[in-house]
């Protein structure tokens, strides 16, 4: 595939839980080797989009490809499999296991025990603070520790594309930077990135696409130089 074709597809998609109509049509691309950014309000439905990517909500209506392939409703483990990875809201680490635990119980299902094995030591080397503390309980890791647990915890999956929700959240300026600079390092190696952030600024200056969704709806989309130049997204995302 070229770069830039779309390797993750989604058209029209539909998220609801009940009545509640989180997802009203949305399409999204992400080209090969790109990263693209989905900026939204709180409750625009922006983890309802991930969740629904990934098969831990079945989608109302629409569809999910990637390279082609069909995902619409496939549950969480075929989604992994076919090389889409969430590193979810708020991390999802256990904290009363230890860090190599969680690792463990994340990868082991994917994959046999010794290219596991491989696997995990590559991310302590990527992160020496998960490889020295791996027998720490991983509640006791600092937040911007966590996340790199959580990084770490999707990427034994080797994704194709790494879906991010709300990476920088909760951690201080340095560790923000300290994020994005582990996500520009999986950009280089050559993983595709949908990232979902609150710091649009930051997120728009990493990204060549970004959406804005709002009330399950697209507002807005383009290059993301030129959307953060809009006067629309800086008066509601950019301070501005
Ligand atoms: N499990 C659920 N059951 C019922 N309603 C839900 C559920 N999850 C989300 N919603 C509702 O769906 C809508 C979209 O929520 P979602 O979490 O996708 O938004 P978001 O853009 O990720 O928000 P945030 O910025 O706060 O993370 C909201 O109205 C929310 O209350
Ligand atoms: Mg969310």
């Amino acid at each position: 595939m070229s770069a830039g074709a779309p390797l993750l597809e989604i058209d029209d998609l539909h998220v609801a839980y009940g009545q509640v109509e989180a997802v009203r049509g949305v399409s999204l691309r992400v080209g090969e080797g790109q990263i693209v950014t989905l900026i939204g309000p709180n409750g625009a439905g922006k983890t309802s989009i991930l969740s629904a990517l990934t098969g831990l909500v079945r989608p109302r209506a629409g569809r999910v490809r990637l390279s082609g392939q069909d995902l619409t409703g496939l549950p969480a483990h075929r989604t992994v499999a076919a090389g889409l990875t969430l590193v979810p809201e708020g991390r999802a680490i256990l904290g009363r296991m230890t860090i190599e635990e969680n690792l463990r119980l994340a990868g082991e299902r994917r994959q046999p025990a010794t290219g596991l094995a491989a696997a995990m030591e590559e991310q302590y080397r990527r992160f020496p603070v998960l490889g020295e503390r791996r027998r720490q309980l991983a509640g006791s890791l600092s937040g911007g520790q966590q996340q790199m647990l959580a990084f770490a915890r999707a990427l034994l999956a080797r994704p194709r594309v790494l879906l991010l929700d709300e990476p920088s959240m909760g951690l201080s300026p340095i560790l923000v930077q300290q994020i994005f600079e582990t996500i520009r390092e999986i950009h280089r190696e050559g993983t595709t990135i949908l990232l979902v952030e609150q710091n649009a600024r930051l997120a728009l200056s990493e990204s060549s696409y970004a959406y804005v969704l709002e009330q399950g709806r697209l507002a807005l989309e383009g290059v993301a130089g030129d959307l953060a130049k809009d006067p629309r997204v800086q008066a509601a995302y950019l301070g501005g």
